[in-house]
C-alpha cells in the first residue's frame, strides 16, 4: 500500500474558545490549557458526505488519479447523514467513482486508521488496486451545546487518502477494541424494538436529538496508556525502531495526550505535529487532515516513514505504517 496522494476540507465557519464563553461557562485560558484548541470550524449545512466529497476530489487531484478508476471507497465516520444510503455511496455520486465498491466504517475517533488497516488488507489481497480512505465527521450535530465538558472539544471536517498496490513488501497494521470501556464515550440511539408504531416513530425522531457523553477523565487516561502500547507493538511486529520513524500523526484530540504520548515513548515533541488548536477533535477526520497539512507544506519528505495511531469510542485504538513516496 502507498499513500499516493492527500485531501482534505474544512467548512468555512470558525468557533473560537471567546465565542465559545458566550454560549456555556467556559473561557479561553480554560480550553487552551486543557486541551491546545483554539478554534474549531463548524458546518452551516454542510452534510457529512458534502465534505467528504471534496476532501476526496481533492485527494484524488493529489494522486492524479481519476474517480473511475477508484476500486473502493470506504468512508469512517460516526455522523453519516443518514443510516442509509451509507455516506461512501453518496461520495461515489458526488465524484463519480461508478467502479467502486462503497461502505461507512464505524469506529469513532479511531476510523481512519481501522478504515486505513481495512483498506491495506483489500490491496494486499490482490481485491483491489486503487482504494479512498476518508475520515469525515460533522461531531457539532451530535454535540450537546449546553455541556461545557465536550461542547469545547470537537470540530468538523473532512480528510481522504488514495491509496494504490506496490510491488513492495508492505507493513503489518494493528487494530484493537475493548467494548467493555463502551460507556466511557457514548452517541445513544434510544430505538427500542418493543415499542408499538407510533412510540418507535417518537423514539427514532428522539435519537435525532442523542449526544456524545465522556468520561473525559478515562478517556484521557485509556488514550496515554494505549497509544505508546499500539505504537511500540507496531514497530515490534514490523521489526522496525524509533530511530528509523520520522514522525507520528496522532489523531488530534488533545495536546496533553500528544505530549503525555511523546513523553512515554521517549521521543522528541518535534516528532509528533499538531494542528488541533486549528480545528479541535475533528474525530475520524483528524489524522488526514494532519497529513495533507503535512503534505502539502513539505514537511513530508520521499522515504519518511510515519506512524499514524488513534483511539476513540469503542473503545477502539490501532496503528499504521506508511512510507511517503
Ligand atoms: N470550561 C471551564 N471549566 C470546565 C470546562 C470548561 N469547558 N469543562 C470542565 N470544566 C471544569 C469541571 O467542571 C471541573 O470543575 P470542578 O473542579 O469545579 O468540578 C474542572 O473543570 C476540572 O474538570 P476535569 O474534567 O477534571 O478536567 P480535566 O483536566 O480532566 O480536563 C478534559 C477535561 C475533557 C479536557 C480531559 O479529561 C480530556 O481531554 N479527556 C479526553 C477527552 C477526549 O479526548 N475525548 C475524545 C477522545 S477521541
Amino acid at each position: 500500500m502507498e499513500i499516493r496522494g492527500t485531501g482534505s476540507y474544512l467548512p468555512g465557519k470558525i468557533i473560537t474558545n471567546d465565542d465559545l464563553s458566550e454560549v456555556v461557562d467556559t473561557n479561553d485560558e480554560w480550553i487552551s490549557s486543557r486541551t491546545g484548541i483554539c478554534q474549531r470550524h463548524i458546518s452551516e449545512g454542510e452534510t457529512t458526505s458534502e465534505m467528504a466529497a471534496k476532501a476526496a476530489v481533492a485527494a484524488l487531484e493529489d494522486a492524479e488519479v481519476s474517480p473511475e478508476e477508484v476500486e473502493l471507497i470506504i468512508v469512517a465516520t460516526m455522523t453519516g447523514d443518514e443510516a442509509m444510503p451509507g455516506t461512501a455511496c453518496k461520495v461515489q455520486k458526488e465524484i463519480g467513482a461508478v467502479h467502486a465498491a462503497c461502505f461507512d466504517l464505524s469506529a469513532a475517533c479511531t476510523g481512519f486508521v481501522f478504515a486505513l488497516n481495512t483498506a491495506n488488507a483489500y490491496l494486499a489481497s490482490g481485491m483491489y488496486r486503487n482504494a479512498l480512505v476518508i475520515g469525515a465527521d460533522m461531531v457539532s450535530k451530535v454535540i450537546d451545546w449546553t455541556d461545557r465538558a465536550t461542547c469545547v472539544l470537537f470540530g468538523d471536517g473532512a480528510g481522504a487518502v488514495v491509496l494504490t498496490c506496490t510491488d513492495k513488501k508492505g507493513y503489518r497494521f494493528i487494530s484493537h477494541s475493548d467494548g467493555s470501556m463502551g460507556n466511557a464515550l457514548m452517541l445513544e440511539h434510544h430505538y427500542d424494538r418493543n415499542l408499538e408504531t407510533e412510540q418507535r416513530r417518537l423514539s427514532i425522531e428522539q435519537s435525532a436529538s442523542s449526544k456524545v457523553s465522556m468520561d473525559g477523565q478515562a478517556v484521557f487516561r485509556f488514550a496515554v496508556r494505549r497509544v505508546p502500547q499500539v505504537i511500540e507493538e507496531v514497530l515490534c511486529i514490523n521489526g522496525l525502531s524509533r530511530e528509523e520513524i520520522g514522525c507520528y500523526v496522532l489523531h488530534q484530540a488533545n495536546q496533553r495526550i500528544v505530549e503525555a504520548v511523546a513523553k512515554r515513548l521517549k521521543e522528541p515533541l518535534e516528532k509528533f505535529p499538531m494542528n488541533l488548536q486549528n480545528y479541535g477533535n475533528t474525530s475520524s477526520a483528524s489524522i488526514p487532515i494532519l497529513l495533507n497539512e503535512l503534505d502539502q507544506s513539505k514537511r513530508l519528505k520521499t522515504g519518511d516513514r510515519i506512524v499514524m495511531a488513534g483511539f476513540g469510542g469503542g473503545l477502539t485504538w490501532g496503528a499504521s505504517i506508511a512510507e511517503w513516496i
